[in-house]
């Protein structure tokens, strides 16, 4: 399985242009999955709620789905983009996973991070698996990082790969998804923006660094944090599912949730 992630800056309120960007980078690339960033086609500092609605799509007439689709079939690859979502009135911070023959499945971000709270609505997708090429994919957005419970239930249920979606404007995430495979046994890819946006609001600097990570916490990929890249790496799935940690343990069977008060 070739697994990769492209890194770039997207332009603020420009759909068309960035999913014209997104095709001609992933024009023949040789993979089966590449991750794209958070919000990767709108941008991210909405100045509020009216400005993030007019710029979002409903995924069932979104030009975005169409084009992505598009590019799948044209490449036999699968895509997972952030994707700002508008569906029945409301507005999610979504990822979308696509293929050849089109969406397979919408996650909407749980953990909104700081002023998303202000204009996005919580997440309602629960955390599940998709099964694309024999590997089971989970998908968490940006700030679920924080909350380990995210990635672990998504490996509890089989995951091998976390695809992870960001536009991370701190400085810890990367090195936290390390142990977040470390402890979970699984790959993570980290897709991150470049850049700034100065808005309304004021001015975020997006931190690059994405990254892929094996599943003993060992970084396969790194790129900078300002350059513009396609990364792909090959995976060996079957040492995700490896979960013995010694001979003695074995980090889902020795887990003691009769204790865990969460
Ligand atoms: C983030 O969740 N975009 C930091």
């Amino acid at each position: 399985m070739r697994v990769g992630y492209y890194q770039f800056q997207p332009e603020f309120g420009a759909p068309g242009r960035n999913l014209e960007k997104v095709e001609n980078a992933l024009a023949g690339a040789d993979a089966d999955l590449i991750v794209l960033p958070e919000l990767a086609f709108t941008g991210y500092f909405f100045e509020d709620r009216e400005e993030l609605n007019e710029l979002a799509e409903d995924v069932s007439a979104s030009r975005t789905v169409q084009g992505l689709t598009r590019l799948c079939k044209n490449n036999d690859f699968y895509l997972v983009a952030g994707f700002a979502e508008r569906c029945r009135g409301r507005v999610y911070n979504t990822a979308l996973v696509i293929g050849p023959s089109g969406l397979l499945h919408c996650y909407r971000k749980l953990h909104l991070f700081n002023t998303e709270k202000e204009y996005f609505d919580p997440g309602d997708t629960p955390l599940k698996t998709i099964a694309i090429r024999g590997v089971h994919v989970g998908v968490m957005i940006c700030f679920d990082w924080v909350f380990p419970e995210a990635a672990r239930s998504l490996a509890l249920q089989g995951a091998d790969l976390l695809c992870h979606p960001s536009n991370l404007v701190l400085a810890y995430c990367q090195k936290a998804m390390l142990t977040r495979c470390l402890e979970n046994s699984v790959y993570a890819i980290t897709a991150n923006r470049t850049g700034k946006e100065t808005r309304p609001r004021g001015e975020l600097s997006f931190t690059g660094q994405s990254q892929i990570v094996g599943p003993k916490g060992e970084t396969m990929a790194i790129s900078d944090s300002g350059e513009e890249a396609v990364v792909v790496r090959d995976i060996d799935v079957s040492a995700a599912r490896k979960k013995l940690f010694t001979e003695n343990n074995d980090l889902f069977v020795d887990r003691r949730p009769e204790f865990y008060d969460i």
